[in-house]
């Protein structure tokens, strides 16, 4: 099989290396890709991923036979809709499903429906009547952009006038027309995990449980990020609440089958808070996470290219997915400044010497080649030091063992990923 990934993050390194590792997998195109896909794929720079035509022409050009889509803003302009029309094998919802994502109201009126737990909320065109909801239900209270912000679009509010200015931000343009429309909802606490989930006819093949950092800083202290560590499975998840999480993603799968207009064949990704009555979606996403993907992918023993194309088919009937007993801990490696302004171009040495330890794989994010063909960093999240290990112990000593070898002027990372679940459940009360 012909395949090409679009994206260029951590993520896709990590789709394309499975991917890259299948018998089936002919010819692997990363578009862009990254310094880390160069490896194991050809890149292919200067292509627009969300204008859709160019896209055929090109799968056409290269005799490409499935499309992998790995960031939400291609699902949400319809990039699978067209190449699916075209008569490519697309892996990712089309747009009606990538809304799911894409607005924030469309998704709470989605779980409402189907009876899915969540937080209340209210959805609003205007501040005012906006205003008037926050200050009925008060603080704390978190309000959100409808649309796609890259991740800024929403504010948890201690305050109620926290709230009202986040709300008048909004739709004063802050996050564009993202904001146009504000979701406004109760503030829940626990612990967050993530469950995504492979989605075909309807069906949910969950993957494993997995926890990502957002904030910058140890502590979980500084501004938020794209994520800075995660750690795979999560221990302090119980039995019941992964059978409830499990609940969710199929009760989300079948009626993804039932109301949308088209099958969803791609990944559903769960973001649920464990609250004390159980857990709750904070949002859904309509792809694979990233940094989750690069502690989820290495524990996959079935063959991706096989699982991806049973998903792109809709035949749930070909899926049985396996995985290693093994824990899996990432430790994102950031340029100095990030996720305020950073430098670009820093050389980064130690990246074989870190691989050459047992059960250490390094996903590239922002990276590239320089006029010297050396590794320099080229984004703010530059390098995801992955590893896997017997116990989670084993998996995080080993992963910054490895961050230890990997060296750039302005190295910058977390020293406690996955500290606080390796406290215990109580780390959270
Ligand atoms: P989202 O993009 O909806 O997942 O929100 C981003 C982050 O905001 C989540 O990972 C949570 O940390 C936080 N968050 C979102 N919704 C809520 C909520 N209802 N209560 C508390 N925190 C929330
Ligand atoms: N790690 C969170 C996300 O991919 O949305």
């Amino acid at each position: 099989m012909n395949i090409a990934v679009l994206g260029s993050g951590g993520r896709e390194h990590a789709l394309c290396w499975a991917l890259s590792q299948s018998p089936s997998c002919e010819k692997l195109y990363a578009l862009p890709g990254n310094g880390g896909t160069a490896a194991v794929a050809e890149n292919v720079v200067g292509m627009d991923i969300c204008d859709s035509e160019a896209l055929v022409g090109f799968a056409r050009d290269h005799d490409i036979d499935m499309v992998v889509i790995g960031p939400e803003a291609p699902l949400v302009a319809g990039v699978a809709d067209t190449l699916r029309e075209a008569g490519f094998l697309v892996f990712g919802p089309d747009a009606q499903g990538a809304r799911l994502e894409g607005s924030k109201t469309f998704s709470k009126h989605f779980m409402e429906k189907v009876g899915i737990p969540t937080a209340a909320y209210g959805t609003f065109e205007n501040a005012e009547e906006a205003k008037a909801y926050a200050r009925e239900v008060g603080a704390p209270i978190v309000v959100k952009a409808d649309g796609l912000a890259a991740g800024k679009g929403v504010i948890v509010a201690e305050e109620l006038d926290d709230a009202l200015e986040a709300i008048d931000s909004c739709f004063e343009g802050a996050f564009g027309a993202a904001g146009s429309r504000v979701v406004v909802e109760e503030c829940l606490t626990g612990p967050e995990c993530s469950l995504l989930a492979f989605v075909t006819g309807g069906k949910a093949f969950c993957m494993a449980t997995a926890q990502d950092h957002k904030r910058a800083l140890d502590g979980d202290l500084g501004p938020n990020t794209g994520g800075m560590g995660v750690y795979s499975p999560v221990p302090i998840v119980t039995e019941e609440e992964h059978a409830a999480m499990v609940e969710v993603m199929e009760k989300a799968a079948a009626a993804t089958a039932e109301l949308f207009d088209h099958d969803y064949r791609g990944v559903l990704y769960g973001g649920f808070m464990l609250t004390p009555q159980g857990p709750k979606v904070l949002e859904f996403n309509a792809r694979f996470g990233d940094p989750e993907t690069q502690v989820i992918l290495p524990r996959l023993k079935t063959d991706l290219v096989e699982v991806m194309s049973a998903v792109a088919q809709g035949k749930p009937h070909d899926i049985h997915l396996q995985w290693r007993d093994e824990w899996a801990a990432c430790v994102v490696l950031a340029s100095e400044g990030y996720p305020g302004s950073y430098e670009k171009g820093k050389v980064i040495l130690g990246v074989d010497d870190a691989q050459a330890l047992e059960g250490v794989i390094v996903f590239h994010a922002g990276t590239a080649k320089n006029q010297d063909e050396e590794l320099v960093t080229s984004g703010g999240r530059v390098l995801n030091v992955v590893a896997l290990g017997e116990t989670f112990a084993e998996a995080r000593e080993r992963a910054y063992e490895a961050v230890e070898r990997i060296n750039f002027e302005g190295k910058q990372y977390r020293a406690d990923i996955g500290a606080k679940a390796a406290a215990g459940r109580e780390a959270w009360e």
